[in-house]
């Protein structure tokens, strides 16, 4: 099984004249002037070890049927014009990653009690090797991972993809971005030192003046009647556990949508194009991206 195969037909580089996979082109150029020499064992044993991840990939796809799923989502079309702004979902989505990974090396050795949690964070920063790097790229991150989706946020307003069909997408976006916030919010007071602690009293207070839900809201954040030792466990499990288990959750059905329906075409493309009213259905996974409102 030759890595070749999982590419679709109409992608694979034409084989060359004497090239080949056992069809009729395979025989060497040379075949009527000198017989093929044997591979040797090394050979062969070299061969087959170059064969074996695809052959790992072959066995998984088998079972997985995966490979469709993959090469429609690596190979689906994208319009004209597409530039450097449409990198920006891909690097909030980096930065995400960038921060789960750091995050999950951070709670080895971080302890959510109020007497500990400080003296654990000097020790990540002073003894643990790469500790403070580490940290580091998570306290940054955090910042950056904000002022990423806000720029993405941008892209997709001012491109005008939040437009029919993709108004559910700009929804799940805007969950993302609140639930991305109340990340930032949750893991400020992890330290618990008294920047944190009174950041946090003055975040929660604020919480509790929205209507309705606010002083309810806060309630829970407190966890008590004081933020103490039940605020900071509860932030610490919203903070690693339901935040990040709802954002992964949501992430995906977000990048669902971007392949189901295409990308949009930048705002100056479309101007050139006549615009043609398709359901969803009939998208060409954004081929057109032509973003044209429902017929009325
Ligand atoms: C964790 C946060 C987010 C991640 C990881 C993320 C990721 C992505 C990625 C990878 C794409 C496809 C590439 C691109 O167009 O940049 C995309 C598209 C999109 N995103 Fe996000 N996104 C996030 C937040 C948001 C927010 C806050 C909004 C708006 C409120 C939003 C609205 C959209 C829309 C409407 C599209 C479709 C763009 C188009 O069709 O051209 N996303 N997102």
């Amino acid at each position: 099984m030759k890595l070749d195969s999982l590419i679709p037909a109409p992608l694979r580089k034409p084989a060359k004249p004497g090239e080949g996979n056992g069809s009729k082109n395979a025989a060497p150029a040379d075949l009527k002037t000198s017989p093929p020499e044997r591979p040797s064992d090394t050979e062969r044993l070299t061969d087959k070890a170059k064969d074996a991840p695809a052959d790992v990939l072959a066995w998984v796809d088998q079972r997985t049927a995966a490979s469709g799923f993959l090469t429609g989502m690596l190979y689906r079309k994208v319009p004209k014009g597409t530039n450097w702004f449409y990198t920006l979902g891909s690097a909030a989505l980096f930065a995400f990653i960038v921060q789960a990974v750091t995050g999950v090396f951070l709670a080895m050795f971080y302890t959510p009690s109020p007497t500990e949690a400080y003296a654990s964070i000097s020790h990540i920063n002073n003894d643990v090797f790469l500790g403070q790097f580490v940290h580091g790229m998570h306290k940054w991150g955090s910042s950056l991972m904000v002022i990423l989706i806000f720029l993405h946020m941008g892209r997709t307003f001012f491109f005008g993809a939040y437009k029919y069909p993709r108004e559910l997408n700009w929804v799940i976006g805007v969950v993302l971005l609140i639930l991305t916030m109340t990340m930032a919010f949750t893991g400020y007071l992890l330290p618990f030192d008294q920047r944190s602690f009174w950041a946090s009293v003055v975040g929660i207070n604020i919480n509790g003046t929205g209507p309705v839900v606010g002083p309810y809201l806060s309630d829970f954040l407190r966890a008590g009647p004081e933020l103490g030792a039940t605020t900071l466990s509860r932030f610490y499990a919203i903070h690693m556990l339901l935040l990040p288990g709802a954002i992964i959750a949501l992430i995906g059905a977000h990048l669902y949508l971007v392949v189901k329906l295409g990308t949009t075409a930048p705002p100056w493309v479309r101007a050139e194009k006549p615009k043609i009213a398709a359901p969803v259905s009939q998208l060409d996974a954004g081929a057109e991206g032509n973003g044209a409102p429902p017929p009325r």
